[in-house]
């Protein structure tokens, strides 16, 4: 209350104590509540990579008051898109324009898995003042890919949000994040996160492709399975569209219970009751329409929701004989 009422040279004395505040402990103030928004607009990032999550959060960070400074895409058109779905309006640079990149607080790498080491080469060309800070955000990758940027002096971590964003308005809030790197990366890190209305944890960095297989189980190869069944009803004589309704709810209550159940306790189904014949009908069907992926997810996932269920030796034994 006492800074809203300071008259405006104590005001500007108050932002430069605060400008050397951060400067003298880095960015790990992007956590701190700051007392008016003309501070606040001081923390600048950098978006490099202005596709699918990279927009989502250079949205979310720009309505929490984060100033997006710049946005890269490999092509100049889609920064220039991506840059016209933000309040503020970023100065937009093409992959190969990085080393113009003008001075920022925090350096968001949001391209390919592939293609972030090349980036971090890029960035590395940039004379900048102050220790930067710099995030992939990789699932699979640790922040050594970053390795070239710590050399110089910067601090680097990844931050990865464990949900999957497929347009620009997909809602972050919520998320669970993996967040990892040096020391000062990881308190900016959680502090981003927080501000973002997620909840960071962490696993060690040599066990994210193992982590990041796993998120991909739950999120890429669930859709790949739900296209599987897709292809099923349309043989079946449903539209796709149609088929796709259908589904949402039986996918929606499976979501639900697994929520709060184990898998064990969430299964239903065929193989939890060891409806025998009912297996035979199934596999039958899918050979006569000669299904072959979803017969080999039939098959390998059946065998799984076995070990789920009390035995049934002898569906075990159908499985195997496909
Ligand atoms: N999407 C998700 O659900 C999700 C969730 C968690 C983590 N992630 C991680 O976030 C990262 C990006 O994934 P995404 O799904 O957002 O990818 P995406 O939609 O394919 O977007 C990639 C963006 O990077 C740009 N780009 C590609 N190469 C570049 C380069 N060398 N320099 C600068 N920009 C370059 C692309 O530009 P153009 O548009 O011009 O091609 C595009 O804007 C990945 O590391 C991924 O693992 C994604």
């Amino acid at each position: 209350m006492l800074l809203f009422s300071l008259n405006p040279d104590a005001q500007s004395m108050m932002t430069g104590l605060v400008v050397r505040l951060r400067a003298w402990f880095g960015v790990d103030g992007l956590n701190i509540r700051m007392p008016d928004r003309k501070i606040k607009e001081k923390l600048n990032v950098s978006v490099i990579g202005a596709g699918r999550l990279g927009i989502v959060l250079a949205r979310a960070l720009n309505a929490q008051g984060y100033h997006i400074k710049s946005l890269v895409a490999r092509r100049l058109r889609n920064a220039r898109k991506a840059a016209a779905l933000l309040d503020d309006k970023p100065k937009t640079f093409a992959a190969s324009q990085i080393r113009f990149l003008p001075q920022a607080d925090l350096f968001l790498i949001c391209v390919p898995d592939d293609q972030i080491a090349s980036v971090a080469i890029e960035l590395s060309k940039l004379r900048l003042d102050g220790e930067p800070l710099a995030f992939h955000t990789s699932g699979a990758l640790s922040s050594d890919v970053l390795s070239i940027l710590k050399e110089q002096g910067w601090s680097v971590g990844s931050l990865h949000p464990l949900i999957s964003v497929s347009g620009p308005d997909a809602p972050i809030n919520g998320a669970f994040w993996c967040v990892e790197g040096d020391r000062r990366a990881m308190r900016s890190g959680k502090a981003l996160v927080k501000a973002l209305g997620g909840t960071s944890f962490s696993i060690p960095p040599a066990e994210k492709p193992l982590y990041h297989a796993a998120a991909v189980m739950t999120s890429g190869n669930v859709v790949a399975l739900f296209d599987v069944a897709l292809e099923m009803l349309v043989q079946s004589g449903l539209t796709r569209n149609l088929a796709r309704q259908i589904l949402q709810p039986l996918l929606a209550s499976t979501v639900r219970s697994l929520e709060t159940k184990d898998p064990a306790q969430a299964l239903t189904g065929t193989f939890s009751r060891g409806d025998v014949e009912t297996v035979k009908r199934h596999l039958a069907a899918l050979k006569h329409h000669k299904l072959t992926d979803a017969l080999e997810a039939y098959r390998l996932l059946g065998k799984r929701s076995l070990k789920l269920t009390k035995d049934h030796p002898h569906i075990t034994r159908i499985l195997k004989s496909v």
